[in-house]
């Protein structure tokens, strides 16, 4: 049935996306002059503090070594969600823990991605497309390692435990002429820059943490505020609700309230800079896995201002 409506779907738009203005692919899917949604190397590690850290809230205590451990990260609150399988709070060989990255919270970074609430089918997609290099993790190098060393098993009760995990607010997004200036830190996340300053936003959109002290901690539920241009917001409805004359009504397959359904992802509450990431790699083909053609159309004729402003909204609702 969800088919027949797809099918129909594309052919109604077949003659737009021919339309579509034709983009070069950046090399190997990297945008060097867009690091804002493409994050690279860090620029300036923050100075390390050895001793014991702990949050609000939360009985344990941990070290910084033991919060930045990528095979056993830090678990706050235990008895805020359910029993994690093994992959998710102990890595093995090349498989790190998904907790490390994507919080136990399941509620991510900006340079990784929000797991939580994303349909189990759609996580194993994309398991499977990391898997077989269909999908690459172009900027943190990561997911097509961690996949391809993975067990059908493990993958089915990761993709199952995320799945399972709510959604509380963790994006604010605020529509902003200047913006405070910021570097690429630890965990290659953004940060206000402490020697102060502001600067013009420009077609960009840039997320810091709400507190940087807890982010740093990978507090799992304390997320992050996301500056975008003026006007992103009321762009971005419109293009997701109606398809704004250049793409398709969002909703018709990610859900009317975008929250995602069979192996189609939920869209509202993602953090902003990584769906503008994906669009432009649809655009571009770096998705290319079985399911991506279903998507490739709606992205292809979109410019900068609409994915700016597409991701702004679609970071907003909740
Ligand atoms: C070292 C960091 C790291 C670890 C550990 C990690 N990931 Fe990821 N993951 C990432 C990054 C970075 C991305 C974003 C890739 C991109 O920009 O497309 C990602 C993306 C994903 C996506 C795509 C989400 C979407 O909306 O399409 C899935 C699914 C995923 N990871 C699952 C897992 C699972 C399951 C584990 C544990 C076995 C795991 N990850 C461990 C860094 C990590
Ligand atoms: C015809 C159905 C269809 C329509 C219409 C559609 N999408 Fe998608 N979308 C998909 C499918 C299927 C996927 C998963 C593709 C894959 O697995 O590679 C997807 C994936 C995505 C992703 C990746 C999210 C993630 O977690 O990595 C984004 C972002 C996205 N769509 C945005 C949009 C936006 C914005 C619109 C409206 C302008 C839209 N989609 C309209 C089918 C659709």
């Amino acid at each position: 049935m969800r088919r027949i409506v797809w099918v129909a779907a594309l052919a109604a738009f077949a003659s737009l996306s021919a339309r579509a203005a034709t983009q070069q692919p950046a090399a190997g899917g990297m945008y060097p002059d867009k690091p804002w949604a493409f994050p690279a190397a860090i620029e300036k590690p923050f100075p390390e503090d050895p001793a014991p850290k702990s949050l609000p809230g939360s009985t344990r205590t941990y070290t910084p070594a033991q919060i930045d451990n990528l095979m056993s990260p830090p678990d706050w609150f235990p008895d805020r969600h359910p029993a994690p399988p093994q992959v998710v709070a102990k890595g093995h060989g090349g498989v790190m823990a998904c907790g490390a990255c994507h919080l136990m919270s399941g509620l991510g970074h900006p340079e990784s991605s929000g797991l939580a609430g994303l349909t189990l089918p759609y996580i194993v997609q994309q398991m499977l497309d990391f898997k077989s290099g269909a999908r690459k993790d172009v900027t943190g190098k990561r997911m097509n390692g961690i996949a391809s060393e993975m067990t059908d098993l493990e993958i089915q009760e990761a993709a199952a435990y995320f799945a399972s995990l709510p959604v509380p607010p963790f994006q604010k997004v605020v529509e902003s002429a200047m913006v405070p200036k910021t570097f690429l830190g630890n965990g290659r996340m953004r940060f206000v820059d402490p020697a102060g300053g502001m600067e013009p936003i420009g077609a960009r959109i840039i997320s810091v943490p709400q507190e940087v002290d807890r982010v740093r901690l990978r507090d799992p539920y304390v997320g992050f505020t996301s500056y975008v241009p003026m006007g992103s917001l009321a762009r971005g409805k419109t293009l997701v609700d109606t398809g704004g004359g250049k793409t398709m009504n969002c909703g018709l397959c990610h859900g009317l309230d975008l929250k995602g359904q069979a192996s189609i992802p939920r869209l509202a509450g993602m953090h902003p800079v990584y769906l503008a990431r994906q669009l432009y790699w649809f655009k571009d083909g770096t998705r290319s896995g079985p399911d991506a053609p279903l998507m490739k159309p709606w992205a292809a004729s979109l410019n900068d201002d609409d994915i700016i402003a597409i991701a702004a909204y679609l970071a907003s609702v909740e």
